[in-house]
């Protein structure tokens, strides 16, 4: 253990009602960084000054440092303190100071190749770089490490010229020469920013340029960085890049403001991208794509990572955040901007779709478990666990709720409101509210529960016609869920669109509106409702909350083909689908035809889009159906699952090879309806498997050998991967030989693998764990395994409590090299009070003989205790 101090002190939570302004600012950072992959010299001159905030406690300088760092110089205004003259406390560098201004210099010595954590300066194959967000900065330099301290940086950065040919930093580069070998480059960042955003990279790189001229003329040089073999796969994010940077002018007036905007790849990194000012960095995976190693789905969420991290330089970097708790204010804002961007590349509607199964896969069961907390939390032990689906994905969807309660004009005059006055300031949630206020003479005060309240609102809504006096009624009923320390709630506002269809004339004979349920019951009358309605509610995914409705399974089969909201229709279907199962686990045997019959018209709708076929057509996972019970069986979940999925595949077996060969393409493009066909081939492809068919394993074998792309192979992979034929194995064995080298493709061979239906898949995926190919040092790879494996319900939920026992073991192993990557597996075994008794006994277990564990990290530690509740 490097440190045992520090794990002997217990960890002390970090309050919300605690923010007091900092006792100094630091306007300005020069940074001297003699780089060497073992011993890096960093020396640090602030310029501190302390704040006239009255608020501001009058306290020494205490500058933030890691555990067991100790600094080899200081200074104040020149003169080397003595030992005596300062002290470390608490991890933090305490200098006395007398009067309100002064220059400090520090001197530390770092050493980023044993830099595991992948926080602060680290290596990653051959290459030097950094990552500050939340707190690394503090590893490399002391520092006020928090994000109301906003400083302009001038970094010099000195290396080995052969070794480190390439040296890039925030803002633009100022000056660069060589001495001895070695080389430098300054960098100077002109816009004061939060030690967060701060950014080096050091290494043998290849840069992708292009540039992009600005609304107002300017021209900005655009670099994407990445080992000189990688460069043919750097086109697609540097389209993305543009069309993010031009849609942001368009969308919302808001334009780049440096002469530079570099990106750059690494392959190891602990999240999806980061926003440094100027010098994105970002996990290789969300950078490099060719149709033969990416898949459509890996296209797609290049472009959304690009966009998001660019859109960061305004929601995030001209307007920074004032302390960890405002972190949605950043990211919640920024996701909603990316899904924006993205919806408007290819179909809207299947954007939408798609997001809303990640939100009801990722956030909707943080929120209904014991880690669930508001958007805006109160308290944490460490930051990084708080990188959430709630944060980000409701966080999106609170400031979509804005907008459709605002209008286009009203969201878009508050998001100017907001930059404009707290543009170069470290603002919070509150303000972004008060901004929507103002610029629209809006009363927010109940939206802001939004901010405050944890739980998914759960929305009973009922429908009652009167043919007599042509009145239909709606009834609405809201509750929400009591959640860690907050067991009663207070209504929230919830803005619902809906509409109603005349059962007989299939038309909407009450066209889409907004209604907003403010209170815990609300009545809507619509008159004219001359014959009985159908209810199409919640459409476009209005609020993020649960609905309940009485509407039957030939309601939900009329919606499917009726509703003239493709979103609602999707939903429809997906509903029809859940009721279906949800009876059938419990023991019913529901009537299929009206769900069959409605996958049947879906299929052969030629009207429809290709890709918003593929997602409606395709069952609820296992994991949804799991959550929408009271306690889970995983296996009765599987089996009626199955058991369903055999049947829609028998019964419409022509449909299915009908379907799959007119989706066949020849010639590879990556227009929105290629890539459309290419879902609903695969997905055909599972049916046809499901189907059980002597030549199903053949055909796939097929479209894996013969495809021209990833989307097809790994489709093909996909359906082999969860049976039990000989095609498997060969495809299996296949695609590692070919792909062995490149580290984001093997991602996938041991992902398809750890997501298997085969009954066997634990077994494998512990086999898998031992392979040669396998590391937990890479945060992809752990993810590929572990962090797949605890997603596939039935495998993880084995009932001997062996999917337990493997990731609370890999969370231990992962635990000593990288605390972050190790806290993210923790949370599936926090859900054991859904589960039965026997495995729920089992869950607990291992989250006990986690708790227990000696050196636990704080991060692991705070997932495990909350999870145990
Ligand atoms: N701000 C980053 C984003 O959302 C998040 C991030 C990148 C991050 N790297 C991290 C968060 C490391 C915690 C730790 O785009
Ligand atoms: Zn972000």
């Amino acid at each position: 253990m490097d440190n045992p101090a520090a794990v002997a002190r217990p960890h002390t939570p970090v309050h919300r009602g605690d923010y007091r302004p900092p006792a100094w600012l630091v306007p300005a950072v020069r940074l001297d960084v003699d780089l060497d992959p073992r011993a890096t010299r960093v020396r640090a001159r602030l310029d501190v000054r302390r704040n006239a905030d009255p608020l501001a406690p009058p306290e020494p300088l205490r500058l933030d440092g890691a555990p067991g760092m100790r600094p080899t110089l200081v200074a104040v205004d020149g003169v080397e303190l003595d030992a005596g003259e300062w002290r470390i406390d608490d991890d933090r560098l305490v200098i006395p100071l007398i009067g309100a201004e002064h220059v400090i210099d520090t001197e530390v010595m770092i050493d980023p190749g044993s830099n595991t954590q992948l926080m602060g300066l680290y290596a990653s194959s051959g290459l030097l770089c950094t990552q500050c967000e939340a707190e690394g900065f503090r590893r490399i330099t002391f520092f006020p490490d928090r994000p109301d301290v906003l400083a302009t940086y001038t970094v010099r950065m000195t290396a080995d010229a052969a070794r480190y040919p390439v040296l890039l930093a925030n803002g633009d580069k100022v000056g660069e020469g060589v001495e001895e070998g070695r080389h430098w480059a300054e960098w100077h960042d002109p816009f004061p920013k939060p030690c967060y955003l701060f950014a080096m990279v050091a290494g043998d790189l290849a840069a992708n340029r292009d540039s992009f001229t600005t609304m107002s003329g300017r021209t900005v040089q655009l670099g994407i960085w990445v080992r000189e073999a990688d460069l043919p796969r750097t086109g697609h994010a540097m389209a993305a890049l543009k069309a993010s940077m031009a849609w942001d002018e368009r969308v919302y007036g808001r334009e780049y403001d440096l002469g530079i905007f570099n990106i750059v790849a690494v392959s190891d990194f602990n999240f999806g991208a980061m926003e440094n000012k100027g010098l994105n960095i970002f996990n290789s995976r969300y950078i490099l794509a060719d149709p033969e190693t990416a898949t459509d789905a890996d296209y797609d969420a290049i472009a959304g990572v690009v966009a998001h991290e660019y859109f960061h330089n305004w929601s995030g970097n001209r307007v920074t955040c004032r302390d960890w708790f405002q972190l949605s204010l950043k990211e919640g804002f920024t996701v909603y901007r990316d899904q924006q961007f993205s919806g408007d590349q290819g179909s809207r509607a299947v954007k939408r779709i798609e997001d809303v199964r990640v939100l009801r896969a990722a956030q909707f069961p943080e929120d209904a478990g014991p880690l669930a907390h508001p958007i805006r939390p109160d308290s944490y032990l460490e930051i990084s666990n708080f990188y959430t689906a709630t944060i980000y994905n409701k966080g999106a969807e609170v400031i979509g709720m804005l907008h459709t309660m605002l209008g286009d004009e009203g969201f878009r005059a508050g998001c100017d409101r907001y930059f404009k006055d707290h543009d170069g300031t470290a603002a919070t949630c509150e303000d972004f509210v008060r901004a929507m206020e103002e610029a629209n003479g809006a009363d927010l005060t109940q939206f802001r529960l939004w901010y405050t309240q944890a739980g998914t609102p759960r929305v009973r809504a009922s429908v009652r016609h009167d043919p007599d006096t042509a009145t239909a009624r709606v009834e609405l009923r809201q509750t929400v869920p009591p959640t860690p320390g907050q067991p009663e709630k207070r209504p929230m506002p919830v803005p619902l669109r809906l509409a109603l269809f005349g059962r007989a004339s299939a038309a909407a004979i009450v066209p889409d509106r907004v209604h907003l349920l403010d209170d815990a019951i609300g009545e809507i009358v619509i008159d004219g409702v001359t014959e009985p309605p159908v209810l199409s509610i919640n459409r476009g995914f209005s609020a993020p909350v649960t609905i309940e409705t009485d509407r039957t399974p030939a309601d939900l089969a009329f919606l499917s083909a009726h509703d003239d909201d493709p979103f609602a229709r999707s939903e429809a279907m997906q509903q029809l689908m859940v009721d279906t199962l949800i009876a059938a686990i419990n023991g019913r045997s529901p009537d299929e035809a009206p769900l069959i019959d409605a996958i049947a018209r879906t299929l052969t709708d030629a009207e429809l889009d290709p890709a918003f076929v593929g997602e409606t057509v395709l069952l609820p996972s296992e994991a949804f159906l799991g959550d929408q019970l009271a306690v889970v069986d995983p296996a009765a979940v599987r089996a009626a699952r199955e058991g369903l999925r055999r049947r829609i595949a028998t019964t419409l077996d022509a449909e299915w090879r009908a379907a799959y060969q007119a989706a066949c393409d020849n010639g590879f493009s990556l227009s929105p309806e290629a890539k459309g066909r290419r879902r609903l081939r695969t997905v055909a492809l599972g049916y046809i498997a499901a189907a059980g068919a002597n030549d199903a394993a053949g055909i796939a074998l097929r479209q894996f050998e013969a495809a021209d792309n990833m989307t097809d192979r790994f489709g093909a992979l996909g359906v082999l991967a969860s049976g039990t034929s000989a095609e498997r194995e060969t495809a299996l064995a296949q695609f590692h030989d070919c792909y062995r080298a490149d580290p984001l493709v093997l991602d996938k061979w041991f992902s398809a693998q750890a997501l298997s239906m085969r009954e066997t898949a634990l077994d494998e995926a512990i086999a898998l764990s031992a392979h040669a190919d396998f590391t937990l040092a890479n945060p992809n790879r752990l993810r590929a395994l572990v962090g797949c494996l605890a997603a596939n319900q039935y495998a993880f939920h084995a009932p001997d409590g062996r999917g337990y026992r493997f990731v609370a073991d890999m969370v231990l192993a992962a635990d000593r090299l990288n605390p972050q990557s190790s806290a993210r597996l923790v949370p599936p075994l926090g859900r054991w009070r859904r589960f039965e008794p026997g495995r729920s006994a089992l869950m607990r277990m291992e989250l006990e003989r986690l708790a227990a564990a000696p050196g636990l990290s704080k991060d692991a530690f705070e997932q495990v205790t909350r999870s145990l509740g």
